[in-house]
């Protein structure tokens, strides 16, 4: 019987585990086309962003550049608006910060 329970929750975390979002599928959907992870393209890389910018300062950019470029040192923005769910926004957000010190 105590088996069985464990084979049960060892199921149920894996699935769990499994419909986790992964920071790598957002940015290939969303930020691929502008932003690399070390090279420079349209925007700037991520190994740059993550080594000046928070958690929360990425989301709250890709939450609205239009009101955050100018506290980050830009003269205009032409970062397109996203419409990321929260979810996506954290994955997002853990994914550029593992490119820090990279
Ligand atoms: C249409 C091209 C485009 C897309 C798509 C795009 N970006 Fe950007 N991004 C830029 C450009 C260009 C900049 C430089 C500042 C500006 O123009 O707003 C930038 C700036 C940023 C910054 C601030 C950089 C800094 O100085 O710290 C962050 C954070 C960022 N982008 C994250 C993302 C994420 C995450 C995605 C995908 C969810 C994304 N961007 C999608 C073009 C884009």
């Amino acid at each position: 019987m105590m088996k069985k329970n464990l084979i049960l929750l060892l199921t149920f975390c894996s699935i769990l585990s499994a419909q986790k979002l992964d920071g790598k599928k957002v940015f290939e959907t969303y930020c691929w086309g502008c932003h690399h992870q070390s090279a420079v393209a349209f925007g700037p890389p991520f190994t740059e962003i993550a080594s000046k910018r928070s958690f929360d300062e990425i989301k709250a950019y890709v939450i609205e550049p239009k009101a955050m470029y100018k506290s980050f040192g830009y003269k205009r923005s032409v970062m397109t608006q996203l419409h990321l769910n929260d979810d996506e926004l954290d994955a997002i957000a853990h994914y550029i910060l593992s490119y820090k010190g990279k």
